[in-house]
């Protein structure tokens, strides 16, 4: 799909990629440009840089990802080419020029989303009106829904038949590929269609524009999952999207409560609590912790009261401090989930549960005592112990100090001890971690050592071998990269080298891959190629990439380092910080 020149320049204008990023990563600026963590790998320092020039861009050197900002969208957002301009536009209030509308793709967006408006409709007029819909309107009512509820999240009723909803959709104009697409029907054996959802009450999924984009069904009686849920279709992903995040979004509430199901969600906003959701019948994913933190400073987790639902929490906690919101946690008894809870005590008591509700640590302290009989001794010590470790997660020294008061005067111990205990396994985590960064450097010198000049000139070396690997990866490009830089420009003795002959190669059309240097290179310099190869392998150099690296050696700038005067200690930082860069 082309879209006019004019146009996407506009688009960029409009959306500058320091902005969009910014709702994503948080950027630190520096200099001319802005660092982040990398959104697309896991990484403690940053390496992602955000280049703010003419051409906009990000790379990032950990994990080779990089481009404008349509390539930014397409791939947080995972979408393809058409759909990230859409988002772009959106996002900047832009119409889209007319082709797109066209692009089949979008076609068959547009045609899901119409089927499940459609669809919905009809579970929910059996619901409200029809004689089928009996058997839900009983169950909804055993539930205790008001008829208010089933009417904001237009919940319905699947009727028990294999073919009622396929005959009313086709008799709306809709194909048998496109309801089997959107999920709603299956293909029998016999080449047929048949209804996905029966006798099941059904629960839309609707997302921040409004759009139908799923269903979950849950069964009445009978056999078979209790909750069905869509997979995922061209409008519909589970891992990024939550249930009632539409009407969640719309309170002016800093804080979320996380559910664990549909109808803890429902009975909690019955109840006047808006701002809150669940996920699609999965654990939470990064990216619906991500979404959160969007809309949310806080986080109230309000997950099952049993085993797996403590389990659950305990991930959640992990997932969404990553994405640097807070949170709490609510302590239910006597109620397995929100949904029960909020029946049997009332809607006060539950606003009382979520004001009262524990920070992190006094989670995971509260969890230490599972399995245990803490009235023992044994008990008692292993509890003590799983205590400590938890506390020596806290990098704040008042913070563990207050707990460390708390857990002495609970436990009638001595504090000083429970000090000491922390401060001895905080010190055994930082030697483990020390000793596991040594074995890094160990590797990462390795590497460095089969060519000795890369120490002085970290820069370009990483630049040369990336110029090398992209060229290994696209021949087709040698006279872009050959006119833009010259063996004599290469930095480095063998990486000079191994460009000059690769040049050579390519000219004469004797290079297939990288392993054709062989008859100019000793069996261990051909080890060194074939690293370098097998490095960038997963490394993903794009042009924009190696216009960077080309850049890089072209510059006058001096880049070299001079490693013989350096302390140890000096030199030790130094080669932590190529490891970062790396
Ligand atoms: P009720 O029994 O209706 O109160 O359900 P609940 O909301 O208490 O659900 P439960 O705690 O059993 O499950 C929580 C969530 O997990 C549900 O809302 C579903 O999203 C999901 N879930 C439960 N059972 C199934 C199942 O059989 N299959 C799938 N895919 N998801 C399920
Ligand atoms: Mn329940």
């Amino acid at each position: 799909m082309a879209f006019p020149d004019q146009f996407i320049l506009e688009l960029k204008q409009n959306n500058p990629i320091d902005s969009v990023m910014s709702s994503y990563v948080s950027l630190i600026r520096r200099g001319r440009n802005c660092v982040c963590l990398c959104p697309f790998h896991s990484e403690k320092s940053p390496s992602c840089t955000v280049y703010l020039d003419s051409d906009p861009h990000f790379y990032c050197f950990g994990c080779g990802a990089g481009g404008d900002v349509i390539t930014f969208i397409m791939k947080i957002e995972n979408l393809d080419y058409v759909e990230a301009i859409k988002f772009l536009a959106d996002r900047a209030g832009m119409t889209m020029p007319d082709e797109a509308k066209n692009n089949e793709a979008s076609r068959i967006k547009a045609r899901v989303l119409e089927i499940n408006r459609t669809a919905a409709r009809f579970f929910h007029n059996t619901l409200a009106k029809s004689p089928d819909g009996e058997k839900g309107r009983r169950y909804f009512a055993e539930r205790q829904l008001s008829p208010a509820t089933i009417t904001k999240y237009g919940l319905g009723y699947a009727p028990d038949d294999w073919y009622k909803l396929s005959n009313y959709m086709r008799s709306k104009g809709f194909t048998e590929d496109e309801l089997v697409t959107a999920n709603l029907c299956g293909r029998g054996r016999n080449g047929g269609i048949y209804d996905s959802f029966r006798d099941r009450v059904m629960f839309p999924i609707i997302d921040l524009r409004g759009n139908v984009i799923a269903f979950g069904g849950r069964i009445i009686d009978g056999s078979g999952p209790k909750y069905l849920n869509s997979s995922d279709t061209p409008v519909f992903k589970k891992s990024r999207n939550l249930f009632s995040l539409n009407f969640a979004k719309k309170t002016d509430e800093k804080r979320l409560i996380l559910a664990e199901g549909y109808m803890d969600v429902i009975a909690i906003n019955q109840a006047g609590f808006e701002n809150v959701v669940a996920t699609l019948g999965t654990a939470l994913t990064q990216e619906q912790a991500r979404l959160m933190s969007q809309y949310a400073e806080e986080i109230i987790i309000a997950y099952d009261s049993d085993g797996a639902g403590q389990n659950a929490t305990h991930k959640a906690i992990n997932l969404l401090s990553e994405v640097g919101v807070r949170t709490k946690i609510i302590h239910m008894e006597g109620a397995k989930d929100p949904d029960e809870y909020i029946k049997k005590f009332g809607a006060s008591r539950f606003k009382q549960l979520l004001d009262k509700s524990g920070g992190a640590i006094e989670f995971e302290l509260e969890k230490c005592k599972n399995g245990l009989n803490v009235d023992t001794d044994d008990g008692k010590i292993e509890y003590l112990k799983r205590c400590v470790n938890v506390i020596s997660d806290i990098s704040s020294p008042i913070e563990r100090e207050v707990y460390i008061g708390r857990l002495a005067e609970t436990n009638r111990v001595n504090k000083d001890m429970l000090l000491q205990q922390v401060e001895g396994t905080i010190k055994r985590r930082i030697n483990k971690a020390k000793n596991q960064e040594w074995t890094e450097i160990r590797t990462f010198q390795k590497q460095y050592k089969s060519n000795p000049d890369s120490y002085r000139h970290p820069k370009e070396f990483k630049a040369e071998v990336g110029i090398i690997a992209y060229l290994a990866a696209n021949p087709d490009e040698t006279e872009y990269v050959s006119s833009k830089v010259s063996p004599e420009q290469f930095v480095t003795e063998f990486n000079r080298k191994v460009y000059q002959v690769m040049l050579e190669k390519i000219k004469k059309s004797a290079f297939s891959d990288i392993h054709s240097l062989q008859s100019e290179f000793s069996a261990d310099e051909m080890g060194k190629i074939t690293e370098i190869a097998v490095n960038s392998k997963d490394v993903n150099i794009n042009k924009t990439a190696v216009d960077d690296f080309i850049n890089i050696l072209s510059s006058s700038a001096d880049n070299s380092v001079d490693i013989k005067d350096m302390s140890n200690d000096d030199f030790l930082k130094y080669i932590q910080n190529l490891k970062n860069k790396k």
